[in-house]
């Protein structure tokens, strides 16, 4: 492989990576700036005198969090089945999935009982802190997904004006969940229909239904990241 020699004003960010190189790159001498996008992710094959594979390797994930009211119920149900996904499509060391909620009220709190028992009885394990979600957040995320329209709505009014703004934007991404459920991918969002119900005043049949719609939309998150990050 042919290498260069330096690299000085490197910037890692979700959207990609920036810098300058100079030295010799084969027999030809190299002296500028360049870049990758996240929708070309880093070109293996570069030998940079950089930092530590593991540093880099950590910093270009791409990161996803799914995000509801209260960030005990839908939102960390959506975690935990995403993450699986991830790691059954060998994709878990370039993914990092978390959640967050809109309000405040279960910071510092757990999971909802009735979301560890569902998540259990379907096989999936479950240990999680419910946070809120604040501006800082949107600056290191790839794809933000939307719980239900209110939530979609939050995400709008909240996001700094140069990140995500609109459904689809270039630096990050902002979609409801079940947008990502084949028969439901057609309409736009925010949409009544692409809601995943609220089960927080429900029963534990209302928890199930939420753990099936989030399986249902899980395989087009998936495969919606692998067209992100062009493998
Ligand atoms: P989640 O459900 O947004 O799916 O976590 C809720 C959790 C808590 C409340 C509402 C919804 N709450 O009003 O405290």
């Amino acid at each position: 492989m042919d290498c260069v020699s330096n690299i000085g004003d490197g910037r890692l960010s979700p959207s990609g990576f920036s810098a300058t190189i100079s030295g010799l790159l084969g027999s030809q001498a190299v002296d500028k700036k360049f870049s990758y996008k996240s929708s070309q992710p880093f070109v293996h094959g570069y030998c940079l005198d950089v930092p530590e594979p593991s540093a880099l390797s950590t910093a270009q994930s791409y990161r996803i969090t799914a995000v509801c009211l209260g960030n005990i119920c839908r939102s960390p149900i959506a975690e935990i089945i995403l993450v699986d996904r991830f790691e059954r499509a060998g994709l878990a060391q370039l993914v990092q999935v978390d959640s967050a909620g809109t309000g405040d009220w279960h910071v510092g709190g757990r999971a909802d009982r009735r979301t560890i028992a569902v998540l259990r009885r379907h096989g999936y394990d479950i240990d999680h802190s419910p946070r809120q979600i604040t501006a800082d957040w949107f600056a290191g995320i790839n794809l933000l997904l939307a719980m239900d329209s209110t939530n979609f709505r939050d995400l709008q009014r909240m996001a700094p004006s140069s990140s995500v703004k609109s459904v689809h934007m270039s630096r990050s991404h902002l979609r409801m969940l079940r947008s990502f459920d084949p028969v439901l991918s057609a309409l736009p969002a925010p949409h009544p229909e692409l809601d995943l119900p609220d089960p927080y005043y429900g029963t534990p049949e209302d928890f199930e239904l939420v753990l099936a719609l989030v399986e249902r939309a899980a395989d087009g998150v998936v495969d919606f990241v692998r067209q992100d990050l062009a493998l």
